[in-house]
């Protein structure tokens, strides 16, 4: 007896040194992004989130086979509505009624932990030109009413994630902060109706951008690490542009009489590939800084209390369109695989970014270019572009992981990518002649450039012809115009700095 009770002690006090462990880590948040023409399965990737602490996900719409993973998974969703829905919402409370009982009750009666509606997606872009000004207020207010009459008022809350567009500083001190001059009374509605319902306000932040939009802009600013060249504002000194612009929202909101308004970061990262600044060291560098004050439950200089903040992303979408930049495939945290990019320390015990696991590939064979085959081939040239209109290669472009291959090494990889695109199909590997499939791994011989082999989806498509896959991918693509229009923004915060 006397045995049993100390070791129940024993197991009871080692479960609560390991879960106070645990909750130094809470509070991570990640935004799982499915633009991917090979997504991982599922329940691989609630257990990956699992496995690194995040317990908050943010997912851009209801689908189904994401939701159903997330049923008593312990993390809590956001469930985000496309801008496409705004306008149906907007024309009356029915429409809103079936989407909470279709989207919302049905999954919280199953258990999944929904905490939050994200009507709409950055609707206030100045990209969009005014297209959701009018539909966005009354699609929350008809969400609200919706769930409020599926009894779930308190339990999940309304929010609009908002670029961080939609406020500027005309001197670029944040104190000077105030809601866009176009939209300022529209902001000031939503974030009332917020405000009453107890609901916050979200925003996304991307120092990459801003530096993507101005090559002035002071590297060191954008990072989380000190910078020679502070934003002095008042007795604050900024020294990264996180703070300033997140203050920047702090003090319009405080101008307007909302001083005390719960604020949620939505979306905040670094791509790894794409783009000159868009690199392995870079990303680890911000992220590192970015999960470090996470962690340890860092506020900001005008708000002390830290926002929940919902990294971007989870896992690489290689579907995802580019009108962005070629960057915007590359976000994750992960790889398309769920292996890890980069060492990211997570605070106590040596605690760092685990792998996915159980993932399934294709089998280890590659296609490139035919060592017989000529780079004068009168072919070879719109072969690959063949190949890249169907299969991602951002990797190959100026300042990308692969820029630095010759004709051939760039042929293999675009010739790969479409052969794994189409899950190594018959058929695929055949770009007149000039490619063949190797089962000897290739290496191209540039540090994080890869051939890679893509994930095996279980279906095998033996019966659809490549081309009707092709079609099938194409109609996928086109559903993806509105999902990543993510806006080059801050003027604002170039402009402190220029
Ligand atoms: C639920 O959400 C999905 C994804 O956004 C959408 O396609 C569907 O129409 C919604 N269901 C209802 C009943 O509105
Ligand atoms: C929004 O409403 C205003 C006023 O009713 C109207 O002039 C404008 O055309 C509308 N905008 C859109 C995009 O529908
Ligand atoms: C953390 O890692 C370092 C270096 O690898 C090692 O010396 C140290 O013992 C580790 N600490 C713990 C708590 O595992
Ligand atoms: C390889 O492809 C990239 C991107 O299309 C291009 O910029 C580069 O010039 C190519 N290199 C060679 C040697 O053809
Ligand atoms: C490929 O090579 C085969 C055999 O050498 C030949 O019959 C065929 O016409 C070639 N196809 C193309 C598209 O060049």
């Amino acid at each position: 007896m006397e045995s049993h009770k100390s070791s129940f002690l024993w197991v009871f006090l080692i479960f609560s040194i390991l879960n106070s462990k645990y909750l130094l880590v809470q509070g991570l948040g990640v935004n799982w992004g499915t633009r991917a023409s090979h997504p991982l399965s599922p329940n691989v990737v609630v257990k990956l989130m699992k496995d690194n602490g995040f317990d908050k996900v943010k997912l851009f719409e209801a689908e189904p086979w994401v939701l159903n993973a997330l049923k008593n998974s312990g993390i809590q969703v956001m469930l985000g509505i496309p801008n496409d829905f705004l306008a149906p919402l907007a024309s009356g409370v029915r429409v809103a009624e079936d989407w909470v009982t279709k989207n919302v009750s049905a999954y919280v009666s199953r258990g999944v932990d929904i905490r939050y509606v994200a009507v709409g997606n950055e609707p206030f872009l100045k990209t969009y030109k005014n297209m959701f000004t009018n539909t966005t207020l009354p699609a929350l207010q008809n969400i609200q009413a919706a769930l409020i009459k599926a009894g779930l008022g308190r339990q999940v809350k309304i929010t609009v994630p908002l670029n961080a567009d939609v406020y500027e500083s005309g001197s670029g001190v944040p104190s000077e902060g105030n809601f866009r001059s176009d939209i300022h009374d529209l902001m000031i509605s939503i974030i009332q109706f917020l405000s009453d319902n107890a609901a916050p306000l979200t925003i996304n932040i991307y120092p990459f951008l801003s530096l993507y939009a101005d090559s002035h802009f002071p590297i060191d600013f954008a990072f989380f690490v000190g910078t020679n060249a502070p934003v002095v504002d008042g007795t604050i000194s900024y020294t990264n542009v996180f703070d300033a612009n997140y203050d920047t929202l702090v003090w319009a909101l405080e101008k307007n009489g909302f001083s005390s308004m719960p604020v949620i970061v939505g979306e905040i990262g670094w791509p790894t590939d794409g783009d000159q600044n868009a690199n392995l060291q870079y990303a680890q560098k911000f992220n590192q800084g970015l999960f470090s004050r996470i962690i340890q439950g860092q506020g900001t200089p005008k708000r002390k209390t830290p926002p929940d903040i919902y990294v971007f992303g989870l896992i690489d979408e290689d579907a995802k369109s580019i009108d962005p930049g070629n960057f915007e495939r590359h976000w994750g945290v992960f790889n398309y695989d769920g292996t890890v990019k980069y060492k990211l320390d997570l605070g106590s015990n040596n605690k760092t970014l685990i792998p996915a696991k159980g993932v399934r590939y294709l089998p280890k064979q590659w296609c490139v270019m035919a060592p017989d085959a000529s780079e004068s081939d009168p072919n070879l040239a719109d072969s690959i572009n063949y190949a890249c209109t169907y299969a991602d290669c951002t990797s190959l472009g100026y300042g990308s992981s692969c820029n630095g291959l010759d004709a051939r090494g760039n042929a293999s990889y675009a010739f790969n990518q479409y052969f794994q695109m189409f899950n190594q199909q018959k058929g695929s590997c055949d770009f007149h002649n000039l490619s063949v499939v190797t089962r000897i791994q290739p290496t191209t011989g540039i540090t994080n450039c890869k051939y890679e082999i893509m994930l095996d989806l279980g279906k095998h498509e033996k019966e659809r012809s490549p081309v009707a896959s092709v079609a099938a991918l194409g109609r996928r693509l086109e559903d993806l115009r509105y999902s990543a229009v993510v806006a080059v923004i801050s003027t604002v915060i170039v402009s402190w700095v220029s």
